[in-house]
């Protein structure tokens, strides 16, 4: 089957309605400590300041897991075998993708499923003039709940769910074993590679979730910019501000962004009031040693079958295979 440059890709659309975005929004500003859910963190701007993020040189996990995927890829292409379709939770830019798919035997077909949809279907347009004779099947979708397949996607073929950049440790880990089971469903009980980050040093690791050039800070607050525009709010941009801490009792990194006075803010007519130094939880990102994750792995179906990381040991890029 062979895709065309000026073929329109067909998207699968299932982006999250403006309601059930400010339903969330609401609901987790009215809690103890306010919380907003982080997947809106990725609008446009948001997905592009994502990228930067990737490229800062305090933000070591992005260059650790491609080293290690272009150490590694063909090993992992033969341990996942031929004939799969690829299904990638949280695209992105697909930056990534090009080292797995080039040394898979004969894949099936490409699904990404992101959240942002232009970022999305750019990405997947990328990809598919690069690998002219696959498939390439967007969905947008907020993959954190359960969604359908493309129905053009080969229902026999094996599946691989593919979850780079630790996204898994945005979850905390009663989620991360529910998504995980939500894979095991999604795949047919096939296989995952997923980059998992591993524990370290503190100073390293508050480093890269608050670098020094900034973009992480700007990423952060963009999350209200993106609920200003949206949700007709009025949240004052330069009364926040980025902080990032280890808390080790529940070994992550959290997000927040700090309200530096005592101020009030409007979303869609309801008034929401914060203390000055009071915080919005806004991302977690928790880290794992590989003992760890196999527990949380385990009663999701999984055996971890094998795992590749770097000489550090910073990052770790696991394959994880159904239980027989
Ligand atoms: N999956 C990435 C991580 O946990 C996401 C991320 C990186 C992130 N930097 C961030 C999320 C800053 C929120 C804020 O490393």
């Amino acid at each position: 089957m062979t895709f065309q440059d000026d073929t329109q890709l067909e998207l699968t659309d299932f982006s999250v309605e403006t309601d059930v975005f400010r339903r969330e929004v609401v609901a987790g500003l009215r809690g103890d400590q306010k919380t907003l859910p982080s997947k809106y963190l990725y609008d446009k701007r948001g997905s592009e300041l994502f990228d930067a993020i990737c490229e800062a040189k305090d933000y070591y996990p992005t260059r650790t897991e491609i080293g290690i995927m272009e150490e590694n890829a063909e090993e992992m292409a033969e341990a996942i075998g031929p004939g799969t379709v690829v299904i990638e939770y949280g695209s992105g830019s697909s930056m990534k993708t090009p080292l797995l798919l080039e040394p898979l035997e004969a894949p099936s077909s490409y699904v990404p499923v992101d959240i942002s949809r232009e970022h999305l279907v750019e990405a997947a347009e990328r990809i598919s003039e690069r690998f002219q004779d696959l498939p390439i099947l967007p969905v947008c979708a907020d993959f954190t709940r359960p969604f359908d397949l493309p129905e053009a996607m080969d229902s026999n073929a094996p599946r691989t769910a593919y979850f780079p950049g630790s996204t898994i440790g945005n979850f905390t880990p009663e989620q991360a074993q529910e998504l995980l089971k939500n894979m095991y469903d999604e795949t047919n009980g096939g296989r995952v590679l997923l980059g998992v980050d591993l524990k370290k040093d503190v100073a390293v690791l508050e480093r890269a979730y608050d670098d020094s050039e900034g973009v992480t800070a700007a990423f952060n607050v963009n999350l209200l910019e993106h609920i200003n525009r949206e949700l007709d709010a009025d949240f004052d941009l330069g009364a926040f501000e980025h902080r990032a801490v280890f808390n080790e009792a529940h070994s992550r990194i959290e997000m927040h962004l700090v309200s530096t006075m005592r101020q009030v803010v409007t979303i869609g007519g309801e008034t929401f009031s914060f203390d000055k130094g009071e915080t919005i939880h806004t991302e977690n990102s928790h880290k794992y040693s590989p003992e760890r994750f196999a527990e949380l792995a385990g009663p999701a179906g999984w055996d971890v079958e094998q795992i590749w990381t770097d000489d550090k040991d910073y990052f770790s890029i696991q394959l994880l295979v159904a239980k027989k």
